[in-house]
């Protein structure tokens, strides 16, 4: 896992230094479903932006125990849940997906073996998210 890890940065170092990336992950995650368009329709995207790009990080340090990780993801475990944004973990593929397809447009070295890295990576915290719904 730790080597998945540190591919899976350096993969997001060069997705996120496109000013484009988060954009078009939102565009992709919007029309990924009609639910997620649904519960993102009243979102102020520009000021999600920031929590987001922050939010990947911690997805990313998650799988190692980084404490501060642990904590983000905590949180968004708790506002994603059931009685407050509501968010069904079957939705949490179309965030994977939506992610994974800007990656493969926004890292000129994304490749199938990064594809694998970056779902194994993810998963640990769209896993632990999605048992608190
Ligand atoms: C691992 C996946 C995800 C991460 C890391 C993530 C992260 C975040 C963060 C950091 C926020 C803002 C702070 C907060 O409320 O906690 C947020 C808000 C939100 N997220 Fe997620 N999220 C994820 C998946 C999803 C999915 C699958 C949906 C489904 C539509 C979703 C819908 C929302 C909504 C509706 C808000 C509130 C936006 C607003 O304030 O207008 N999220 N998310």
């Amino acid at each position: 896992m730790r080597e998945e890890i540190s591919r899976v940065r350096l993969s997001y170092g060069r997705a996120i230094s496109k000013r484009q990336f988060l954009d078009r992950f939102y565009e992709l995650f919007m029309s990924s479903s009609p639910a997620v368009a649904r519960k993102l329709a009243s979102t102020d995207i520009a000021t999600q932006q920031e929590l987001l790009s922050q939010a990947i990080n911690m997805v990313i340090l998650f799988p190692q125990g980084n404490k501060i990780a642990k904590n983000a993801i905590k949180r968004i475990r708790e506002s994603h849940c059931r009685d407050r944004l509501d968010i069904k973990p079957e939705y949490y593929q179309f965030w994977i997906d939506s992610l994974i397809a800007a990656l493969s447009e926004h890292d000129p070295d994304f490749n199938e073996e990064l594809d694998r890295a970056w779902r194994k990576v993810v998963q640990e915290a769209i896993d632990f998210i999605a048992e608190g719904y």
